[in-house]
Formats: structure tokens, sequence, C-alpha cells
């Protein structure tokens, strides 16, 4: 799920602001003029004793600029893993349609991510990080958009939740726990079937294999040998060789080194899959466009197999092309979420949710996808999870809060996923009732529909935008008749 680079994101946000070259195509997410905000939010929903009524300062981001005020509808972003400005600033469809329905904007920042931090640096200390579970999350949007309502005179204004990957999945919950609150729900690339333990553990890193030799089959043949080549020196404990073919900036001396490298070349990969978008992006990470592409045409470029993967894991690692060696340790950090936590605090919130309730238990076995073995299994994230947090992760209790597949007695959601997108296959494929409607989309990436309006998108985005638009449309005229019909 991944919030990787997070420091390299914000360098990159830093340079656009001078590089017209990156704005153009970007510049339509700039345009909604976002005030931010802090909201004092309550720490601790659910127990009246632990921290009496403490507070934190919730960070979230409005604009009102296309809101017919006390009539138009609410929009809500359940913010996810991250600082709530990527979100915000990647997310263009949300704020184009607040302006066809003359919405309220507000991207909500998640507890322990970004400025959100209830106990600042201590936030991730044992007890602090405590108060990071799903449920306070979804309590702190309940509660901050019933407060803003009164505030902002809008307790008649319809309200309709949008999120992307675990956003998605968050807005899938506020629709099944808040339904009083939350008119509807748009869950982008929402994996809500994976991440509950639903599914099979070999799906993902599948997945992210089948983008790549979808592309040409040459090329998932041309990565699987470069690994294997590596495996043979590292059975070797050539080490000094595997630091001169990958520029690494230290020789490993142990397979945990070898192991690291492994994990850090596979997630290269994933984020290439994830990000495959028909146009540049800086959002988790640099990206060219069809980033897909441009890795198998350096793949398949020459016939040293191992300088190939050097050069293609550097369209992620070494976007800049500044980067002098490659430093396995800083550039990734492995963690209880094996397509990545990032870096930063951010990555270890994100951590500590994936040891809790959020179950990634993703492996590569070198058949089915094209990368070393690389087994998770429930007992090596609990082993991990104990000496990381002291906690003991419970398999099975998202499902159970949550509902897993057996959504029948919910409404009103849409879950969309991209065919290119390796967490699709872990989300809602089909509809499930007239209310709860899959959208697929051949052609794009991890929540490409979020994203605004692209001269580059292919038709099949466009289609499930529209598709989108018409059904919360319509959720919003039926939650208005629902209010008129408790006038009488
Ligand atoms: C919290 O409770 C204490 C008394 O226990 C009170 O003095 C304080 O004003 C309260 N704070 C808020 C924000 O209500
Ligand atoms: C990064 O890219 C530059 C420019 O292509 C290249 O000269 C350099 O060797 C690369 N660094 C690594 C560690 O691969």
């Amino acid at each position: 799920m991944v919030r990787p680079w997070f420091v390299a994101t914000l360098l990159f946000l830093c340079e656009a602001q001078g590089s017209p070259q990156l704005l153009r195509g970007e510049s339509e997410y700039l345009k909604p003029e976002f005030k931010e905000k802090y909201f004092s939010q309550i720490l601790d929903h659910f127990n009246y004793n632990s921290v009496g009524n403490g507070t934190y300062l919730q960070r979230y981001l409005i604009t009102d600029q296309y809101w017919k005020k006390g009539y138009g509808p609410i929009f809500l972003y359940a913010g996810n893993e991250g600082n709530i400005w990527e979100f915000a600033l990647n997310s263009g469809f949300i704020t184009e349609l607040a302006e066809q329905e003359r919405a309220l904007v507000i991207f909500a920042e998640h507890r322990y991510y970004g400025k959100s931090l209830p106990f600042g640096k201590e936030s991730f200390h044992i007890p602090e990080v405590g108060l990071l579970t799903v449920e306070q999350a979804l309590a702190d949007y309940a509660v901050l958009i019933t407060e803003l309502k009164k505030d902002l005179k809008a307790q008649r204004c319809p309200v309709i939740v949008f999120g992307g990957s675990y956003g998605g999945m968050l807005s899938v919950y506020m629709r099944v726990r808040y339904p009083n609150i939350v008119a509807g729900a748009l869950a982008a690339s929402a994996p809500i079937l994976s991440t509950a333990g639903m599914g099979d553990p070999a799906q993902f890193f599948r997945d992210v294999t089948a983008d790549f030799e979808n592309y040409n089959p040459a090329c998932r043949d041309a990565v699987k040998g470069a690994f294997e080549k590596l495996q043979t020196l590292a059975q070797k404990e050539d080490y000094a060789q595997i630091q001169s073919e990958f520029s690494l900036c230290k020789t490993p001396s142990s397979a945990a080194d070898i192991h690291q490298l492994n994990g850090l070349l596979r997630n290269a990969f994933t984020l290439m899959a994830m990000l495959d978008y028909p146009y540049k992006t800086a959002f988790m990470s640099s990206m060219p466009a069809f980033p897909v592409k441009v890795a198998c045409d350096t793949m398949l470029k020459g016939n040293d197999l191992m300088s190939a993967l050097k050069d293609t894991v550097g369209i992620v690692y070494n976007s800049t092309g500044k980067l002098t060696c490659l430093d396995i340790y800083n550039l990734y950090i492995e963690c209880a979420d094996p397509t990545g936590c990032g870096l930063g605090f951010d990555s270890m919130a994100w951590d500590y949710q994936a040891c809790t309730e959020i179950e990634m238990c993703f492996e590569s076995n070198g058949v089915s996808d094209m990368f070393p073995v690389i087994p998770f299994t429930q007992q090596q994230r609990e082993l991990y999870c104990a000496k990381k947090w002291a906690v003991l992760p419970r398999p099975g209790w998202l499902k159970t809060q949550f509902w897993g597949d057996d959504l029948s007695t919910a409404s009103n959601i849409i879950f969309s996923n991209g065919d290119l997108d390796p967490w699709a296959n872990g989300g809602v494929r089909k509809s499930l009732s007239s209310s709860l409607i899959a959208i697929n989309i051949p052609d794009g990436a991890h929540h490409l529909d979020l994203r605004g309006s692209n001269p580059a998108d292919p038709d099949s985005v466009i289609q499930a935008r529209k598709q989108e638009a018409q059904v919360i449309s319509q959720w919003v005229k039926m939650e208005r008749m629902k209010h008129r019909s408790h006038d009488f």
C-alpha cells in the first residue's frame, strides 16, 4: 500500500515548483484553493478513562470555492497513510466533481500521519502508539464532519466520502459504520478483501508480474533471469561482484544484506506497476509516463541482465540521476507490509497498522511471479510485530468488524479498480447489488480515476469517472429526498 519515498516525494514537489515542465499536465491539481486548518479532536473515542478528555490537533484541508452554501453536498476525503496534501494534490477528480455538484470539499488527515501526530515526536512510543487504530480514525472523521456541519450551517448537506487505496477501505468502512453520517462512498482501489486476510498470498506479486508480462513476456523472463543471476552470485558469496553490479554503497556481507537487496529491487517493480499512469507523475514516487513500458524497454536493452536490472530499478530510486551509489538500508525499509511502508514517521505508523489490524501476508515465490522467493507468513509477521511493537496481530479482526465479503446489507458504495493495479484483485471486482457497484477500468493503475482529467487519459477511465459522477449525483438526490420526507 506503500507510502514510499515520502521524503523523496517532498523533495520532488519542491523541485517541481521551479520546473514548468513538471507542472504541465499537473496544473489542474493545483487549482483548488485549499485552506489548511486544525480541528481539536478527541484523542480516545472509546475509553473515557484512558486519557481523560484529552485532545489532539487533526489537520484538514477545506475549500468552499465551488460550494453552494448550506445546500451543496460535502465531499469528504478519508485521509490515508500519509501527508494529506499528497492526496489532495493527486485527487483532482474530486474537485472537478465538486465544481459540477457545487460541493464543499474536505480532505481530512489520518491520525498519526503527516502533521496529525497526537503525541508529537513521542507518537510512536509504546504505549502512545496504541491510539492508532482504524476505529479511532473512522470516529475522527465522523466527529469532524458532524462538528463542521454545525459550524458551517450545513446540517442538511449530504456527505459523500472518497478515498483511494487504504483511504478507499476507510470510505467503505465509513459507509458501513456511520451510514447516519455518510450517504455514499467511492472506494477507489480499495483492497478490502486481501487486507482482511482473504485471498491468495501469491496474488499481489503475481499481478505485479502480469503487468510486465502483458507488456512483453520477454520482460518478465529478463527480470526473472536477472534475479537468478543475483541468487547465483549470492550463493557463491561473491559479494564484491554484487556490489559492483548494483553500485551498492557498501559491500554486502551476509544473507540478511542480500535479503534486503532483493526486497529493495522487488519494491521498485511494485511501485512501477501501481503507478503505471499514462503521464508523468509525482505521487508516492517520481515516475515517467508508462513506467512499466519504460522499465521493460530498459530491461531488454543490451545483453547484461544484471546491469539492465540496476538501470531499471534506477527509474525509481535514481529518478534525479544524482544517486552516486545505492544505499540499500536507506532507500527501502523492510516492515510488516511486504509491498513497502515508505520512509520517515509515516512508515512507522503504517508498519504499526500492518502489525495490528491490516493483514498483508503477501509472498513472492519465483514460480507464479518473477521475483526471488520471499515468504511472509503469519508466523513471520507475529515474530516481527512482537519484537518491533510488542503487539500480536489479530488475524480476522478486520473481517469481523467490517464484514469481509459479506456486504449484502450495505448500500451506496462504488468499488472502482484498475486492471493494471496489483491491489485490484484484493478488492471487490463484481457488483454485489444495484447499490454496491463495481467499476473496472481496464487501462487504469492504482486509483487513476481519482486523479484529475488529463489529455493522456484512456477512454476507460473517462467512462468510469462519468459513471461515478452519475451514481454520486443520484446518491445526493436520494439523501435530499430522505431529509424532505423526514420533515412531514
Ligand atoms: C478536561 O477535564 C478537566 C477536569 O478533569 C478540566 O479541568 C478541563 O477543562 C477539561 N478540558 C476540556 C478541553 O474540556
Ligand atoms: C544514477 O543515474 C546517473 C545518470 O544516469 C548515472 O550516471 C548513475 O550511475 C546512476 N546511479 C546509480 C547508483 O545507478
